[in-house]
């Protein structure tokens, strides 16, 4: 039977999808994920939301599609941005596209052996992600960072490794400035 085809409209100030399901990521979410550990407890005390995701998502089949805008807020753990929490496709060679809709920031990726790469993100990127390669996104502004990313309906997301070893590249201010700079505490 074919299914229903159908539109919605994204807010593109709030990043928010009627009808969609909404995930909500707060700090305390995200333990051992910043660097920083005692500016973590610290802000912990607010337990701030980090992010938020909207979800459209379809039966886990191949060759269909989901899609999800995230509300990445403003704010820093130390000299360390907010971002999202990163994972691997768990079909990991499922790739992925990614629009930013309203704020600044970019994307972190990665592959199996640790080759990163930065992609500044502004409203109108579209950035893709190809199979394989693990993604993170950082806000480095201070209004959130709002994108639409779409993905296989069958990808599935692989967080353990990212979790465990975190990214090669970590996006931090210093000197008020956005630098991408070697994560210390990584190792294949
Ligand atoms: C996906 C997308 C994207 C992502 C969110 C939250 O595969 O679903 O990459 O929707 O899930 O931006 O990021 P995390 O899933 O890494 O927490
Ligand atoms: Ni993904």
């Amino acid at each position: 039977d074919y299914k229903t085809p159908f539109g919605v409209k994204i807010d593109l100030e709030t990043g928010v999808i009627p009808g969609a399901n909404k995930l909500v990521r707060r700090l305390s979410d995200m333990r051992g994920y910043f660097l920083d550990e005692k500016a973590y407890e610290e802000l912990l005390k607010e337990d701030p939301i980090v992010y938020e995701v909207y979800a459209i998502e379809q039966e886990e089949k191949e060759g269909d599609l989901n899609f999800a805008t995230t509300v990445l807020y403003p704010g820093k753990v130390g000299k360390e941005f907010f971002f999202t929490k990163g994972h691997y496709h768990a079909k990991a060679d499922r790739a992925e596209i990614y629009c930013g809709i309203k704020g600044r920031g970019g994307m972190l990726l990665q592959t199996p052996e640790g080759e990163a790469k930065w992609i500044p993100m502004e409203p109108g990127t579209v950035v893709y992600v190809p199979p394989y390669w693990a993604h993170r996104t950082v806000n480095t502004g201070n209004e959130p960072f709002i994108f639409l990313a779409i993905y296989p309906a069958d990808a599935g997301h692989d967080y353990g490794s990212i979790k465990e070893k975190g990214f090669s590249k970590i996006v931090i201010e210093e000197d008020g400035e956005v630098k991408v700079v070697d994560n210390p505490r990584w190792k294949l």
